[in-house]
């Protein structure tokens, strides 16, 4: 069950800009129209003389936040605003406030400025593109490129070699809550209601900005409208409008529209990928090279850890890897739902096909034979590694032998060729330190607060189950309370950690809770009674580490900071799984591809809640349909920035693009993991999807297709 299903149907749930200050006003934002220089003299006279507009400011005075992944808090280090220089096209370069969101955006368009352009670059091979090998850029351990072996030695002695390179184009999230939101000052406090997955970054990065205590800044978040990781940090926005309200003494709103999300928000880089595999002649493959170009932006350095996952995929004996950074004139791209993964798993798993091809070994059958028990960059055991288990069950779930190997083999009644293709994903498994504090009152309610997030996903819902099935009580009887600084840090929540985070600092709360209830044990609880012996509602406060995390993380995250555990453990390695069986129709005349039914396992460990996780990894492959078919992000090569933003120029897939999907689980807790047992789920779902729909296009039509999306005019 989805415990908020009813507040959110009955739109009682509300999210960042739904609120409805007395005495509020509305912000609009000017954009630069350069795709990079310098922008003088904003002239904001006509702006002003809009009815209704009482404020129009092009400066502020505002610290950087830092970049999040410098380990700081912005999306960007760049604040707009604060100088003369444009990076990018779609650069705020003023801020309106007025009686009416009708007045700001009037004024707002009517904002003139000159600029002195500059050339700028766009593309991995544009001139002026600097390129960037990314462990000498960074030199952070954890950043460096995995070598095992030597990888190409052993690939130039192989029976058999496939080398290819794929190109992944740049997409951006385009989640149903736009960013914004409503921001008011009480007092001292500043306070700002903002669809987040981060309110630690929004607190500690505004405190940054302003110059201000961070106790002095809530933040307020309990449902965000979809994240995929554009919100996962401080946006450019919040600063400029903290000032604002400040200026007027009103609360103040402002919602980008679709096309400001594309500018002032991070995007997945374009990637460029080679992959080289040196296998026997039975397809076991030996050796791997992954060399990895990726988009990042002039002002801050987005990280590539495509390694990571490519490395771990199979029993090979040696990996090479190699990453590089392609410095752009665009605003810093970031993560975005499995950032690295669906990417390099596209390219890996397409590699992995063609090489069941060369060797005439079904796809299925030789990814089984080049499983693993043991993680091959350290040597360790992975905790938990049932890609065999997602593999067989979901082959027997699609009928996968029925399938006929050859190419162009098979046939829709309507003459459709029919294509069965095959993909496996895996996900790094992390915790971050969390913080968890319980309550149990007169009235038999457990209230509980907990660092994270819910942003759709069913944070609020596997939570709400873990307490209710613990003590025996009505899930109605749980309140759950994420995502707002008055209860907890709120520690980012991305990475497929929030689940796997949340639930063992609850878990723990919840032994606390049974002693203080005088209830040790494990059977079901009366907890109305139990509070009543004792005579007063009680409270406990506890907290979830990940293996071998020293407790100072958890101070870490009081400052804003993160604090991420794994993949890699003191004696083990952790990873999610999935295996994804995609058939796709090509109509013969249209050429066009459908995907009438799709099969998903996965190894998630312990399957928390199992109507949301279902429902993630349909939204997980659902996304990976819309990346191999629809998905790309146009830019413009005339002006800068990107072209297609908006949501009726950004194909992304709806309802009647998408058949029957089955998700089934293996459902085997990973109690080294954890000892709720669970591991992340949310991204992994996505993971390989794309490269079984280019696989099983290939299956169709005898084609491989090394750029995505694969649209009519590729196939034609
Ligand atoms: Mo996610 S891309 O880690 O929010």
């Amino acid at each position: 069950m989805r415990v908020d299903a009813y507040e959110k149907v009955t739109g009682k749930a509300l999210y960042g800009a739904d609120r409805v200050l007395p005495n509020m006003a509305y912000a609009a934002l000017a954009l630069a129209k350069i795709g990079r220089g310098t922008v003088s003299d904003v002239d904001t006279s006509a702006a002003l003389a809009v009815p209704g507009v009482l404020l129009v400011e092009t400066r502020f005075e505002l610290a950087s936040p830092g970049f999040i992944m410098g380990g700081q808090f912005g999306f960007q280090s760049l604040q707009p605003m604060t100088g003369d220089h444009i990076a990018y096209r779609g650069q705020p370069i003023a801020i309106v406030v007025a009686e009416t969101p009708v007045a700001a955006t009037e004024a707002a368009e009517a904002i003139t400025a000159t600029y002195q352009e500059e050339p700028f670059a766009l593309h991995l091979d544009s001139e002026g593109a600097t390129t960037l090998v990314q462990e000498e850029a960074i030199p952070l351990p954890f950043l460096a490129d995995i070598k095992l072996g030597d990888a190409d030695a052993v690939i130039d002695s192989s029976a058999v070699q496939i080398d290819a390179t794929y190109v992944h184009p740049p997409q951006h999230a385009v989640p149903m809550e736009l960013n914004g939101g409503v921001v008011e000052w009480q007092g001292g406090t500043l306070i700002v209601h903002e669809g987040t997955q981060n309110a630690n970054a929004v607190r500690f990065g505004l405190a940054q900005q302003l110059g201000i205590d961070a106790a002095k800044i809530e933040v307020r978040s309990p449902y965000v409208g979809g994240g995929f990781g554009q919100k996962n940090s401080l946006l450019v926005h919040i600063g400029p409008l903290a000032l604002v309200s400040q200026r007027l003494g009103r609360p103040v709103k402002l919602v980008l529209t679709r096309t400001q999300t594309f500018h002032n928000g991070s995007f997945r880089p374009v990637s460029k990928q080679r992959i080289r595999l040196g296998a026997d002649e039975s397809g076991k493959i030996n050796a791997v090279v992954h060399e990895v170009d990726q988009q990042t932006s002039r002002h801050d350095l987005f990280i590539a850890m495509h390694n990571e996952t490519s490395s771990r995929l199979y029993g090979y004996s040696a990996f090479r890897g190699r990453q590089r950074l392609v410095q752009t004139d665009v605003q810093t791209p970031g993560y975005m739902r499995a950032p690295f993964e669906s990417p390099s798993m596209f390219a890996i798993e397409q590699a992995v096909d063609e090489l069941a091809y060369r060797v005439g070994r079904d796809p299925v059958e030789l990814r089984l034979a080049n499983d693993t028990e043991n993680d091959p960059i350290t040597g360790l055991p992975f905790s938990s590694r049932h890609i065999g288990d997602c593999l067989r069950r979901g082959a027997e779930l699609f009928g996968w032998s029925e399938r006929s190997p050859e190419p162009r083999s098979m046939r829709a009644e309507d003459g459709s060729l029919v294509g069965w293709g095959v993909a496996i994903g895996n996900y790094p498994a992390s915790i971050v330190a969390a913080h968890a504090s319980l309550a149990a009152g007169e009235d038999g309610k457990v209230t509980v607060a907990v660092d994270g997030h819910e942003m759709g996903q069913g944070i609020r819902s596997t939570i709400a189950l873990l307490v209710a099935r613990d003590l025996g009580i009505p899930v109605g009887d749980v309140i759950v309370r994420v995502g707002d600084t008055r209860y907890g840090p709120q520690h980012l929540t991305a990475g497929s950690w929030g689940t796997a985070s949340a639930l063992p600092a609850v878990h723990s709360g919840l032994q606390e809770l049974r002693k203080l209830l005088n209830v040790a044990g494990t059977g079901d609880v009366d907890v109305a009674a139990a509070v009543a012996d004792i005579g007063h509602a009680v409270e406990v406060s506890a907290h979830g580490l990940g293996p071998g995390q020293s407790a100072d993380a958890l101070g870490q995250t009081e400052t804003g900071h993160m604090a991420i555990a794994g993949p890699v453990f003191p004696g083990f390695v952790t990873f999610s799984w999935i295996a994804h069986f995609v058939e796709v129709h090509v109509e013969p005349t249209t050429c066009r591809v459908r995907v009438p039914r799709v099969v998903s396992v996965a190894d998630c460990g312990r399957v928390a809640s199992p109507v949301t996780a279902a429902s993630q990894v349909r939204g997980g492959v659902i996304w990976g349909i819309g990346a191999a078919l629809r998905e790309e992000s146009l830019v413009d090569d005339r002006f800068g920035g990107f072209l297609n933003s908006t949501l009726e120029e950004y194909p992304v897939m709806v309802n009647a693009d998408v058949g029957s999907i089955d998700v089934d689980f293996v459902d085997k807790p990973d109690y080294q993991f954890n000892p709720v047992g669970v591991k992340g789920l949310g991204e992994v779902s996505m993971v390989g999807a794309a490269a079984a729909v280019a696989n099983a296009v290939h299956h169709a039509t005898g084609r491989r297709h090394h750029r995505l999306p694969i649209r009519i005019e590729h196939i034609i």
